[in-house]
């Protein structure tokens, strides 16, 4: 489920391999920046990203939109799929995880 929601929500920008795209999107394969924020993902998904941000050395200062059509349900899911995917090998959020997370973001 994951999966199929990846290569429709976030593959256009991210690509199938989450490589990213050049200078204008960042990589999820692979990605410090993810490593590093687990807790804060599921937040990003919904209501988007708008930093200046540096993954794995290089700054990163687009804005990603926040995609509004995914429950809490399907977030979870993404999220775990970007953190085991492509070698990832990043430990799950358990779904209460992602929802505590979700009723507490800053945005
Ligand atoms: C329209 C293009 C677009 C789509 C669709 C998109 N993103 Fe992004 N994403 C970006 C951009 C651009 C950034 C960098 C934002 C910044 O610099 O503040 C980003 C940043 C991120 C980051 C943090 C940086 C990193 O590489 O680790 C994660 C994680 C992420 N996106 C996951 C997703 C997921 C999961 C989806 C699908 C639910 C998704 N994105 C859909 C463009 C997109």
């Amino acid at each position: 489920m994951g999966e199929r929601l990846y290569k429709t929500h976030c593959a256009n920008c991210h690509m199938d391999g989450g490589e990213g795209l050049g200078a204008l999107i960042p990589p999820l394969k692979g990605s410090d920046y993810l490593a590093a924020n687990r807790e804060r993902l599921a937040c990003m998904i919904r209501y988007g990203l708008k930093d200046t941000i540096m993954v794995n050395g290089k700054v990163y200062a687009e804005q990603m939109l926040g995609n509004d059509k995914l429950n809490d349900i399907q977030i979870a899911n993404v999220v775990n799929f970007i953190l085991h995917s492509w070698g990832n090998n990043q430990p799950p959020l358990t779904f209460e995880e992602v929802t505590n997370a979700l009723g507490q973001c800053e945005n």
